[in-house]
């Protein structure tokens, strides 16, 4: 059952994001575009870490011993990639935070929810990395629910981001 939730939720975000982005919301000069695509690119890699969730869900409720093994083999890998995943995001996210602000700062006002909504995403990305690197040296039960409590504010800021009307 889990699983499907998780697939679906999975579809709806790089579907939704994609079109939203490019259809709904034209951009008019080439450094917002640029700044766009950065930011497209960036909740995707973000999006694979936030699955660390599922996966670890998935691989506790499983009942199929087959399954199990399978999802665990699979979430060695993908934490293999968690923290370049984490690191190459942040960078690109940077750079998308620094363009807008530089292109469309003065002309939304910093005030603006857009602009508002990404420093706090941007806060939030801060505090996540933090947590995860606290979590990466000693984990305790406080590390592991401030970096996974951390990363979920983190992701429901930045689709709050993502879909807030310009
Ligand atoms: C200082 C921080 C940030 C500022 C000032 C900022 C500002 C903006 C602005 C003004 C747009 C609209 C561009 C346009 O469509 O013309 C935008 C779009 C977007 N931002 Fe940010 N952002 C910041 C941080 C972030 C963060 C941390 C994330 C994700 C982790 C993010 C993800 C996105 C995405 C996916 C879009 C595309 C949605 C759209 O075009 O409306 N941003 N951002
Ligand atoms: C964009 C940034 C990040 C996001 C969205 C993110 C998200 C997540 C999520 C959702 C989990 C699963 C938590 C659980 O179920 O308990 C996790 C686990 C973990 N993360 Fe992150 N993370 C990020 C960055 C980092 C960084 C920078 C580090 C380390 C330097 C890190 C280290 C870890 C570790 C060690 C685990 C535990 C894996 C395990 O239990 O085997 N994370 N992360």
């Amino acid at each position: 059952m889990a699983h499907y939730v998780w697939i679906i939720i999975n579809a709806l975000l790089v579907a939704g994001s994609a079109l939203y982005i490019w259809l709904f919301r034209p951009s008019d000069s080439a450094a917002v575009f640029a700044g766009k695509w950065l930011a497209q690119a960036a909740i995707l890699l973000f999006w694979v870490n936030v699955n660390m969730y599922f996966i670890f869900l998935v691989i506790r409720k499983a009942k199929v011993r087959n399954v199990k093994v399978a999802l665990a083999r699979m979430s060695r890998k993908m934490m293999k990639a968690h923290i370049p995943l984490a690191v190459a995001g942040t960078g690109l996210i940077v750079l998308h935070g620094g363009i807008m602000m530089w292109k469309l700062g003065a002309v939304l006002g910093v005030g603006h929810g857009k602009m508002v909504t990404g420093y706090a995403s941007l806060g939030l990305l801060a505090i996540t990395l933090a947590a995860g690197v606290l979590r990466h040296r000693k984990a305790s039960g406080f590390r592991r629910k401030f970096h996974l409590l951390s990363a979920m504010v983190f992701a429901c800021l930045f689709l709050i981001h993502l879909f807030w009307p310009l």
